[in-house]
């Protein structure tokens, strides 16, 4: 096997700064879009961020046509519907206001109606068959309205593939939005449950990109163009990484106490970016291949401040509960990087021995999921030791993501790892 000798560094254009969504007429219109389709969801299209993206498109002579089915979480299904009101439409350009959620669902429209095929065709494998996007997509702007899932910077959709019980996407540099939004007006109407949840996914994509296996370590592609979004850690990813985990540190509980503190919400949005451009070009690892399975089989548990219409176990949580467990695995894969990252967290790293390295770094992370309010492990959202190999199962077909843990999961560690966050402290 050859390794890998090269990597990339994509990105989305970043627009930062309290008002800038008013901008977004004339950033549409420069990209010489005519008719636009704006993806959002039921509770969003009722707000601000919505009217005013709508206005400023529309003071710019751009027909821009609402959509406001965005499943929070997506499904095949939802997915399939936002794609045949897009396949109709004929549209030149997309906008995404919301979440994640929002902003995956428009990149989904957008390359199936600019390149239909069947829905599993650029699904990533084993579930799906993998193709690359053949080409580029219409212009899609992204203003993300919570600071979590850092979308307005990646190429990867991630949705619930219904029959299956399981978390796919699709991972594409073709998907990445040509810019992203970041507006920090946009993001004062958190409910503080989902602003922590958001706010830990971000910490999660940075150490997770920060740690995950190093470039030069994967086998290199047979052609350029099968070269993955996710390449592994790289010289660049790490410095957004590291950036991104200082300033979640710095801001988060200042940010999640005071609603009004603009300049901590601010930050946060932007650290969201941040890691976002980190892990959309190194990759997540286990924290998140764990947390698929565990959002995808949810039972009863509704956290506090969420609709009380459907069980969820939102992304961030379902993720950071796990993180402590892989952090202490993966720790003597690099014991220095563990600790320079407890150290970017605030942990006292003083007089720390290579051996503390992983047990400092849950210790920070633990410390952070106590005070923003997260359950104690999968028990306390309804899992128990009989679920373990059931969430082992559908951790294994998560290649993608696996793939970039610093040393081999198997299916005994991916046990051991879920037995692990049965109780985090
Ligand atoms: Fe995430």
């Amino acid at each position: 096997m050859q390794f890998e000798t090269a990597f990339t560094m994509d990105t989305s254009s970043i627009k930062f700064g309290p008002g800038v969504t008013r901008e977004i007429g004339n950033d549409m219109a420069a990209l010489g879009a005519k008719r636009v389709m704006v993806v959002t969801d039921p509770r969003l299209a009722q707000l601000e961020p919505v009217a005013v993206v709508l206005k400023a498109l529309r003071q710019e002579g751009i027909d821009a046509v609402l959509y406001d089915q965005t499943r929070v979480e997506p499904t095949d299904q939802s997915f399939k519907a936002a794609i045949d009101f897009a396949t109709d439409g004929h549209f030149d350009g997309y906008v995404a206001v919301g979440g994640g959620s929002a902003i995956d669902t428009a990149k989904a429209a957008n390359l199936y109606a600019t390149y239909p095929a069947d829905f599993l065709t650029y699904v990533n494998p084993p579930i799906g068959k993998g193709q690359p996007v053949p080409g580029r997509l219409q212009p899609l702007i992204a203003v993300p309205t919570t600071a979590g899932t850092g979308s307005e910077t990646t190429g990867v959709t991630i949705f619930d593939l219904v029959e299956m019980h399981a978390k796919t996407g699709i991972a594409h540099r073709a998907l990445r939005p040509v810019m992203g939004i970041i507006d920090p007006d946009n993001t004062r109407t958190l409910p503080k449950m989902v602003a922590a949840c958001s706010a830990l996914d971000v910490l999660s994509h940075a150490l997770e990109s920060l740690t995950a296996l190093p470039f030069d370590q994967r086998p290199a592609p047979e052609h350029p163009k099968l070269r993955p979004a996710y390449q592994g850690a790289n010289p660049v990813s790490t410095i957004w990484a590291s950036k991104a985990i200082e300033m979640v540190a710095a801001n988060l509980l200042r940010a999640l106490d005071d609603p009004e503190d603009d300049e901590a919400r601010g930050q946060m949005l932007l650290a969201a970016a941040f890691a976002g451009i980190g892990f959309g070009n190194a990759g997540v690892h286990l924290p998140h291949g764990m947390s698929y399975p565990v959002s995808g089989m949810v039972r009863n548990y509704i956290p506090p401040g969420y609709s009380p219409d459907h069980p969820i176990v939102p992304h961030g949580m379902s993720v950071i509960l796990h993180a402590p467990a892989v952090f202490r695995w993966t720790a003597p894969t690099n014991p220095a990087l563990h600790l320079q990252a407890a150290q970017m967290m605030g942990a006292d790293t003083r007089g720390a021995t290579a051996e503390d390295a992983g047990e400092i770094l849950a210790g920070a992370i633990v410390a952070i999921m106590r005070k923003t309010g997260m359950p104690n492990g999968l028990k306390a959202i309804g899992f128990s030791e009989a679920d373990v190999d059931m969430l082992v199962e559908g951790t294994l077909p998560q290649h993608r993501v696996t793939k970039l843990a610093p040393k081999p999961a198997s299916a005994a560690d991916l046990r051991q790892l879920f037995l692990a966050s049965m109780i985090c402290w």
